[in-house]
């Protein structure tokens, strides 16, 4: 008598699974939300988290993508200017994300200096998104291995305390 047959096991993308450049859209999407909550925002203890949230989600953000996303990118479209660019706009968010970490929703320029941060994202962003992703979504890159190493990358960073 045959043995009922094992399922092969399956080598389907989990439904996590997502391609690089949609993990990444989503972050600047979650990012813009919690720019437009503070907008709405009064309360300085409100601001306060809400800012704490903005400063985490973007410093993990751009450290994947400087560990994961870029150099292979760079490496496969032979880019010379895209990526360098990155990198000093995300060294000038660091800039302005430790400022504003350091400071306090009362302090007299807190508020303008979280505006810039929003408008310097929404930069580099577009930028990202209408220069950069179109050219890596054309190329010979595996987007979803590289997916899965920036979401397991974040992960990680999201735990640590
Ligand atoms: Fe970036
Ligand atoms: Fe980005």
């Amino acid at each position: 008598m045959a043995t009922a047959q094992k399922k092969p096991i399956s080598t389907d993308k989990s439904p996590k699974a997502q391609e690089a450049t949609a993990l990444l859209k989503a972050d600047h999407k979650a990012v813009d939300l919690l720019f437009q909550q503070y907008e709405a925002a009064r309360s300085s203890t409100k601001k306060k988290a809400l800012v704490s949230q903005i400063c985490t989600e973007l410093t993990v953000h751009a450290q994947i993508e400087e560990e994961i996303f870029y150099p292979p990118v760079q490496a496969e479209l032979k880019d010379k200017e895209l990526i360098p660019e990155a990198i000093v706009e995300h060294a000038t968010l660091k800039d302005l994300i430790a400022q504003i970490e350091d400071g306090n929703p009362e302090d007299a320029l807190y508020d303008a200096k979280v505006k810039v941060l929003s408008e310097y994202v929404k930069h580099h962003v577009k930028e990202e998104q209408n220069e950069l992703f179109p050219k890596v979504k054309a190329s010979k890159l595996d987007l979803y291995a590289l997916g899965e190493q920036l979401a397991q990358r974040k992960e990680e960073l999201m735990a640590k305390p």
